[in-house]
């Protein structure tokens, strides 16, 4: 609890940040075609970095900006960090974006918080030990059938090159959902599963920032996370469906029956 405690501390602190920057300039750069970066993602990390350096200077970092840092082994495990998850969202000032903080220890999220600081919601969740929204437990829907739910997707920055493959999974979902949504920011995304808001997720493309905390928090959710095939999740892996379980396995058919 001492990690998840201090990731949730550090969101906070970090959340100040973004919501600073979301009425002032943002210096906004590309780092890709449609990839940007902004002063507020710069900053939000160097804060959460150098709280990580003080307080447990032999942890591993991973952070979206910098990379890795700290000691080369995870042997005393290893943070996880996207200092701002929505990052177009927030240069166009569209509120839904969030900070996202994990703790991977022995090769598994141990704990992870995700905090959307414009609507102060924090999402937090120790293994073990349940999944919470501002201290209130949470647990997924019980929507049955793919039919009654609503889904959330996200498209990846190089969805361009892969176009076709992107328009047919939405379609798909489109026919056999009873709405999608695309939200933004996937940390969010995942956490909206966790809480009911939304039945199921998926993605083809996403990085371990951008799932880290939200995975712990999903599966402590009760909710269920694979990859395309219908293996157990691994943040380092790229796709990931995500759902309140009842409608797993539909959401996978989707998705195979495009091959
Ligand atoms: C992105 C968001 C978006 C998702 C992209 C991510 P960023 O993260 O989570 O929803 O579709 O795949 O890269 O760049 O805003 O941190
Ligand atoms: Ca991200
Ligand atoms: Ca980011």
């Amino acid at each position: 609890m001492e990690y998840l405690e201090f990731a949730v501390d550090l969101a906070r602190s970090a959340g100040d940040v973004l919501k600073h920057y979301m009425d002032r300039d943002k210096q906004v750069e590309l780092k890709g075609r449609a990839n940007l970066v902004t002063v507020a993602d710069k900053e939000s990390e160097a804060l959460i970095i150098n709280g990580i350096r003080e307080r447990y200077p032999s942890h591993a970092i991973l952070a979206e900006e910098s990379g890795t840092s700290g000691p080369s082994a995870a042997g005393k495990g290893k943070w996880i960090i996207d200092p701002l998850d929505g990052t177009t969202n927030f240069a166009h000032q569209y509120p839904f974006f969030c900070v996202s903080i994990a703790f991977e220890q022995e090769g598994q999220i141990s704990c992870g918080a995700v905090y959307d600081p414009w609507r102060d919601e924090m999402f937090s969740a120790a293994r073990g030990r349940g999944a919470f929204v501002n201290g209130e437990r949470i647990t997924v829907s019980d929507v049955q059938g793919l039919g009654s739910a609503l889904i959330m997707t996200g498209f990846p920055y190089g969805f361009r090159d892969k176009i076709q493959t992107v328009l047919a999974q939405f379609a798909a979902f489109l026919i056999e959902s009873q709405a999608v949504r695309r939200g933004g920011s996937a940390a969010l995304d995942m956490c909206y599963v966790a809480l009911g808001r939304v039945d199921g997720f998926w993605e083809m493309d996403l990085y371990p920032w951008d799932t880290a905390a939200g995975l712990v928090i999903l599966e402590e959710a009760g909710g269920k996370v694979t990859d395309f095939s219908g293996n157990r999740f691994s943040i380092y892996g790229k796709e990931m469906v995500a759902s309140n379980r009842s409608i797993h396995e539909e959401m996978l058919r989707v998705l195979k029956k495009l091959g």
